[in-house]
């Protein structure tokens, strides 16, 4: 569980969160996320852990296995191979950002966020981006360090870290929302994330608020389900997910509490993109007592969440290929490593030389975020749920989720069955002109 929640707790949560949110209007995109989050979101946990658990291996072959048990076809094995794509796709940015709060860790330790206004804040921020040569280091000094990690084998470290980990950014963030109580325009900040204004939600909207669902408690992809199959056979299945998903949330709209206030106090843009988290916080550490080591802190918990996540991200490719290939996990982490940090160059260049040439509106790095956020995602978790409800036997998922009251169960499969990828296909839909 520890685990899982170090996969889902992550960039997405305190860096996505709020500049999505911020781009789409705010309180009615929050309200769409967070009835995602439980009609589709946690259902859909439940039934990756479960998949994880009775299959115990990695997701191509686990759903290659699940199917054959169900006396089904074998092409569900490429549901496995879609989140093996996904997750390697998604890393290949996720390090690109990663890499700019590893920035971060230095910038704040070396004070210079200090009596900074706004507007110098906002220019340390695109002196950072608009050189490809820095993201480049930094990209490539986050990968490598992850790539490390994930040759010496996964668990061992990583519980303990998350055990020390996410306490402390839970207390962190409450740090910054009291400041921001204080110091912010709180209010406006509160209104803009929780005042339901639909006037401001665009279809597209509604597919980045479902995307974003997926994307925040890493399901659709394989990664919770390598997790699963780790979990003992005692442990409930539901009460761990919505144990999962309610600390995630509560870290992402802790993330929004302490960004929106400064947003507004700074007369700063909520839309202003993925730099916000970068433009707003530095401007707290500055001015508040403590913030050289508040900020230092901060920044190298967010690495340390960035970097949890990042290792379910390649995990299942590099289970893949230790499995089917026969690699080594060290040769299987170099390769798996290498081809991320390539495509990674895609972001790094986004954001300066690139950032003019757009493929459908769009430049790279928001095009691959968009193909895995709010397609592969949502169409993995489809197709999950499609599994979990209709094609493995009642008697396995019964035995597998281990829900004392049959009720419970009942509610659980109406929701995999019908709710979830009804939900999905109307929203794929919505987004598409349509419905
Ligand atoms: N859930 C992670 C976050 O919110 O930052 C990102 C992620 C990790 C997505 C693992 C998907 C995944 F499989």
């Amino acid at each position: 569980m520890l685990a899982a929640t170090g996969s889902a707790v992550g960039l997405g949560n305190i860096w996505k969160f709020p500049y999505i949110t911020g781009e789409n209007g705010g309180g009615a995109f929050v309200l769409v996320y967070l009835f995602c989050i439980a009609a589709i979101g946690i259902p859909i946990m439940m039934a990756e852990v479960m998949l994880g658990r009775r299959g115990r291996q990695s997701p191509v072959n686990t759903m290659a296995y699940l199917a054959k048990e169900a006396g089904s076809h074998k092409v569900w094995k490429y549901l496995g191979w879609m989140g093996v794509v996904a997750g390697f796709l998604i890393l290949s940015y996720y390090s690109v950002i990663a890499g700019w709060a590893t920035a971060y860790v230095f910038r704040a330790a070396s004070g210079v966020f200090v009596g900074q206004t706004a507007d110098g804040i906002g220019s340390l921020f695109n002196d950072l981006i608009s050189d490809p040569e820095k993201l480049l280091a930094w990209h490539t000094i986050f990968m490598v360090s992850t790539m490390l990690v994930v040759s010496r084998g996964v668990t061992h470290g990583l519980e303990k870290a998350v055990r020390f980990l996410m306490p402390s950014l839970f207390i962190l963030l409450l740090v910054m929302v009291g400041y921001a109580l204080n110091s912010g325009s709180f209010s406006e900040g509160v209104d803009f994330l929780f005042t339901f204004n639909f006037d401001a939600l665009t279809a597209q909207g509604v597919l980045i608020a479902m995307g974003h669902a997926f994307f925040t408690l890493s399901l659709g992809m394989g990664a919770i389900m390598v997790y699963g199959s780790y979990l003992d056979k005692e442990i409930s299945v539901a009460k761990t997910s919505m144990g999962i998903a309610c600390a995630d949330t509560a870290v992402a709209l802790l993330a929004g509490l302490a960004i929106f206030p400064i947003v507004f106090a700074s007369g700063l843009e909520p839309g202003s993109g993925p730099g916000l988290i970068f433009n707003t916080l530095p401007i707290a550490f500055g001015q508040m007592l403590g913030g050289t080591f508040f900020g230092t802190l901060f920044f190298v918990l967010l690495v340390f969440a960035a970097w949890s996540s990042a290792i379910s991200l390649i995990e299942p490719l590099v289970a893949w290929l230790i499995e089917k290939k026969g690699m080594t996990r060290i040769r299987a982490s170099v390769w798996s490593g290498m081809i991320t940090w390539v495509l990674g160059i895609g972001t790094v260049l986004s954001f300066n030389n690139w950032a003019e040439n757009k493929i459908y509106g769009m430049t790279f790095f928001e095009l691959v975020d968009f193909l895995t956020a709010n397609i592969m995602l949502p169409l993995g978790g489809l197709l999950i749920a499609l599994f979990a409800g209709w094609v493995m036997k009642r008697e396995h998922s019964k035995d597998e989720l281990a829900i004392g009251s049959t009720l419970w169960f009942q509610l659980w499969l109406f929701l995999v069955r019908f709710v979830t990828p009804i939900g999905v296909i109307v929203v794929f839909l919505n987004a598409l002109g349509l419905f």
